[in-house]
């Protein structure tokens, strides 16, 4: 499992120190939530601090767009550093051309799905997806509780991964704890997703261990 520490959960005026912290603990990427306060109700964070965090470490900066009109931001995330990058399937009308886009742009497109999507949706989209987001809470905020239904959703989609002999990566968003990190790797998750079970503790360090300890 990678364990991909969600700075939203972060103390922002100590970005950089608060992931080394995660990265001394074992993460292998930085989730970094963009929230606009129309496709959901909250306002995060912007191009700018991507492209500061960019400068502040080595991990691969996975960047979730909760936003709409996310063909308009796309470019400007990459610039900023983006390696990886996500847009949600309700938000984003024209989804073959957005994932080509990033894919021409050198990053990894993803597509994120909210919990009470169905995984058909997609369908036509997966074989050319390098990674599904699979939220398991509704996107809006951190310290959620994991939606348990999730699992059975992740099981379905490592199936149809497997089954279509596709190399689409699952990685999992919301409510992720030590004490079920375990069923959700178990599940088909192959990137974790964790926000206040790494920087709600105060260890940011010592938790990321734990999680990757409960996960194996
Ligand atoms: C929710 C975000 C998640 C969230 C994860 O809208 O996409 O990344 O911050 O935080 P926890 O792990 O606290 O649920
Ligand atoms: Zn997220």
């Amino acid at each position: 499992m990678i364990l991909a520490p969600s700075i939203l959960s972060a103390d922002f005026a100590r970005l950089a120190e608060q992931v080394a912290e995660a990265k001394a603990g074992g993460a292998g990427m930085v989730h970094v939530d963009v929230m606009d306060g129309h496709f959901v109700p909250n306002i995060t964070l912007g191009p700018p601090i991507v492209k500061s965090l960019r400068k502040a470490t080595d991990l691969p900066l996975d960047c979730h767009l909760m936003i709409e009109n996310a063909d308009r931001w796309v470019d400007a995330f990459v610039d900023a550093g983006a390696g990886w990058v996500s847009v949600h399937v309700e938000a984003v009308p024209h989804l073959e051309r957005t994932v080509a886009h990033l894919k021409s742009r050198g990053a990894k497109a993803g597509v994120a799905i909210n919990p009470a999507t169905p995984l058909v949706a997609l369908e036509e989209i997966l074989p050319e997806l390098d990674y599904v987001l699979v939220m398991s809470v509704n996107p809006g905020f951190g310290g959620q509780t994991f939606i348990p239904s999730t699992l059975d959703k992740i099981r379905r989609l490592r199936a149809q991964v497997q089954a279509r002999g596709l190399h689409t990566r699952i990685e999992v968003d919301g409510g992720v704890d030590a004490s079920n990190v375990a069923r959700v790797v178990e599940a088909g998750a192959e990137i974790v997703v964790a926000g206040n079970a790494v920087f709600g503790q105060g260890d940011a360090a010592a938790a990321a261990r734990r999680m990757l300890e409960a996960g194996r």
